[in-house]
């Protein structure tokens, strides 16, 4: 298979979503394999497209698919959570469409070399960018118990983080854990036999943990998603793909503080300031993939879409 196979997720639904007009300004802050942004860009003749992602292989696929399609787009290597910022200082104050499909692509956990996944044995790297320092061997070998344990609770909803921290941390006093096998092996060493048992593969909350602390992907939704909600054109719509719960309840909170008034203690006067709402939800329940997305790309199974117009200014 082509090492930059990636197929879209919920592809229609997101660009149909998103009302593209001919002149739209568009935002992709998770270019990828350009999957969303070559259709997005084949819609907007007159407009322009920005896109970022942090992958270096990602930017140099996506700008030649691109380039076949139109020369009004506009490619950024850095952190999504600081797009925003990188466009003002660009004199691009506002965009008409945005699109977030978060995580990894198929390209980056396929690719045995970037240590992303439990189904090949690599060195323990996890970086989306590969110039980055932090990466998942050195958390794993030099992260305190402690910590360890608040991620893979946080990051991986994990109810064995406490185990599984702890056996890490025993098995590196010994010597340093450099392996995604390796790592598979110690925490399946302190599992009990009902959890080895269960669905799904036993180390994969754990890997989802240890990726998220290397790109810090919790904290790049939060900042990212509200800064891009703010960067909206009046009638201006943002699209969001997510791939589990934690993710999806980030999104669903945020989207909700922007369209819904704070709700106010029952002793006191309900807010009724309406008119300070200027975000509506276009999606009132996420659009999930049909059975037969599911069937054609079983990757998309988890994933849920949510979109919010910009109704005021
Ligand atoms: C699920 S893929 C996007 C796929 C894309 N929509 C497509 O159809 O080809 C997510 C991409 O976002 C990038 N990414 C994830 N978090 C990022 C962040 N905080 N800043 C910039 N890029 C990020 C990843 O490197 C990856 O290439």
């Amino acid at each position: 298979m082509d090492s930059n196979y990636h197929v879209p997720v919920l592809f229609k639904p997101a660009i149909d979503g998103l009302k593209l007009k001919d002149d739209s300004i568009v935002l992709d802050m998770t270019l990828g394999r350009a999957g969303h942004s070559s259709i997005m860009l084949s819609h907007i003749r007159k407009g322009h497209l920005y896109a970022i992602d942090k992958d270096e292989t990602a930017l140099n696929y996506s700008r030649e698919r691109l380039a076949k399609i139109g020369s009004n787009f506009t490619l950024f290597q850095g952190n999504y959570s600081e797009f925003t910022d990188i466009l003002r200082k660009e004199g691009i104050n506002e965009a008409d469409a945005i699109l977030l499909d978060i995580g990894v692509s198929s390209p980056q956990f396929d690719n045995p070399d970037r240590g992303f996944s439990y189904r090949f044995d690599s060195r323990l790297d996890m970086r989306m960018n590969c110039h980055q320092e932090l990466d998942a061997y050195y958390v794993v070998n030099n992260y305190t118990e402690d910590h360890l344990r608040k991620i893979i609770y946080e990051y991986g909803e994990d109810k064995s983080a406490a185990k599984i921290a702890r056996a890490i941390v025993k098995s590196r006093s010994i010597r340093p854990i450099e392996t995604t096998f390796e790592l598979v092996d110690v925490i399946k060493s302190c599992l009990p036999y009902f959890v080895l048992n269960k669905p799904g593969h036993p180390a994969k909350q754990t890997f989802q943990a240890i990726r998220y602390e290397v790109n810090q992907e919790i904290e790049e939704l939060k900042t990212g998603l509200t800064k891009a909600i703010n960067f909206l054109s009046l009638h201006g719509r943002l699209a969001i793909i997510t791939f589990n719960s934690l993710e999806d309840k980030i999104a669903k909170n945020i989207i909700k503080d922007f369209t819904q008034l704070p709700s106010t203690n029952r002793h006191m006067p309900p807010n009724l300031n309406v008119e300070s709402i200027k975000f509506t939800r276009v999606t009132k329940k996420p659009i999930i993939p049909t059975d037969e997305e599911i069937l054609n790309n079983p990757r998309s199974k988890s994933a849920k879409l949510r979109i919010i117009e910009r109704t005021g200014k």
